[in-house]
């Protein structure tokens, strides 16, 4: 047997192997080339498709070209080893005289790392594709109930509020009125009152689903109305720039959530929340002097947020010590979309109740343009 790097395979006129090389024996998975020699060589290493079905010789462009004396080049086929398995490869055939005859000598390369290499090319391609759409039908799914939070607000608005502020005047009216009774006097007086916390109530609902302020005034005044009704002092630098809406309602809920827990856990005697940015992302942070000791668990406010920003490939990083206060840092993306829908006036700042809302945790990906030369609030 005659050795050599390249596997070399000679075939007599009658389609017979007259000769095979140590690599091509290997390649192949035989013991000698003595197995295959006086073989007929497309019956012995061509003879299936890569799924299993049979490859007829008279189907076999190398075979016809053996025939026909032709030189043929393959790039990619397929060769069946001794046990039955595939190897790629890649062949070349010349005519060459054999014995006096025409036959062929084929030098083949085999393909396996490359096939391999390529396989695995493919599979990424496939999973990155598919994490893109997840991403993607993350992000509308965020935009979706957004969305449908923004029409929840409106019909509030709309629906309960006006009709509640209806009730308010009527009852003025009949207050005005002069005969009535000290006991209908009374009774009025507390329908008003009762109808105007409803009003009240219905304002700071509206808030915590999707604050108005936010539509309109963007992150820094939302944030700000945010920091006016918290029970301690807030710093709030925020630039009064716009950014995507998903962005701005992730930020919001992100600060309200935050704020809600200081005033439930944290004893603390300040907040700063600040934000600065980068050209790709919005960095936001809220930073207490409390006790520490936050803990993100499941189905907590954190986790939550940890959830409405990753739909948007961001993060939040909390870290709090004991007695060394908490510190909550969101990043994110800030991704160009369509421009914001009209907002109504439900959170008009007529009455500033107390407590946000912050159980809502879902945003939408609108973009707004950012307005002209960003200006810092600082406001405790
Ligand atoms: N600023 C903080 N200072 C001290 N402890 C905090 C602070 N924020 C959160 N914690 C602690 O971390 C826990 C987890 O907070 P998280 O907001 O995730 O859930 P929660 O507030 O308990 O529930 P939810 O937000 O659903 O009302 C809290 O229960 C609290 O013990
Ligand atoms: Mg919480």
């Amino acid at each position: 047997m005659i050795s050599g790097q390249i596997p070399l395979w000679l075939v007599d006129g009658d389609d017979r192997i007259a000769f095979v090389n140590d690599a091509a024996v290997r390649i192949l998975g035989f013991d000698s080339d003595d197995e295959l020699i006086g073989r007929p060589s497309h019956d012995s290493i061509h003879y299936k498709h890569p799924d299993g079905s049979p490859y007829p010789a008279e189907d076999c462009p190398i075979t016809h070209a053996t025939q026909r004396g032709e030189p043929i080049r393959i790039e990619r086929d397929w060769w069946v080893r001794k046990d039955g398995s595939l190897v790629p490869i890649s062949i070349h055939c010349v005519p060459l005289e054999i014995d006096g005859r025409m036959g062929t000598a084929m030098t083949f390369h085999d393909l396996t790392a490359s096939v391999q290499a390529e396989d695995e090319r493919r599979r990424l391609e496939v999973a990155r594709a598919r994490l893109g759409e997840v991403r993607a039908s993350r992000a509308r799914i965020v935009a979706a109930a957004d969305e449908q939070r923004r029409r929840v607000v409106r019909d509030l608005h709309d629906g309960a509020q006006q009709g509640l502020v209806r009730v308010v005047m009527a009852l003025q009216l009949a207050l005005r009125g002069g005969e009535i009774p000290g006991e209908v006097r009374t009774l009025i007086g507390d329908a008003l009152d009762t109808t105007r916390s409803a009003i009240d109530e219905l304002r700071d609902l509206a808030r915590g689903i999707h604050p108005a302020t936010l539509t309109h005034g963007g992150l820094a005044a939302a944030v700000q109305a945010l920091a006016n009704r918290a029970s301690l002092p807030v710093v709030v630098e925020i630039a009064d720039d716009r950014y995507p809406a998903s962005v701005e309602s992730a930020a919001y809920f992100v600060v309200a959530e935050a704020l809600t827990n200081v005033a439930k856990y944290a004893q603390a005697s300040t907040v700063r929340v600040m934000t600065t940015g980068t050209a790709s992302h919005l960095v936001l942070m809220v930073d207490d002097d409390g006790i520490g000791g936050a803990r993100p668990s499941d189905g907590g406010g954190l986790a939550g947020l940890s959830d409405r920003l990753a739909a948007l490939d961001g993060t939040l990083t909390v870290s709090s010590h004991s007695g060394d206060g908490t510190h909550i840092r969101a990043e994110i993306p800030l991704s160009p979309g369509p421009p914001p829908p009209a907002a109504t006036e439900v959170d008009a700042p007529r009455h500033e109740g107390r407590g946000a809302r912050p159980q809502d945790r879902a945003g939408d990906d609108r973009a707004i343009r950012p307005a002209a030369g960003g200006r810092r609030r600082r406001r405790p």
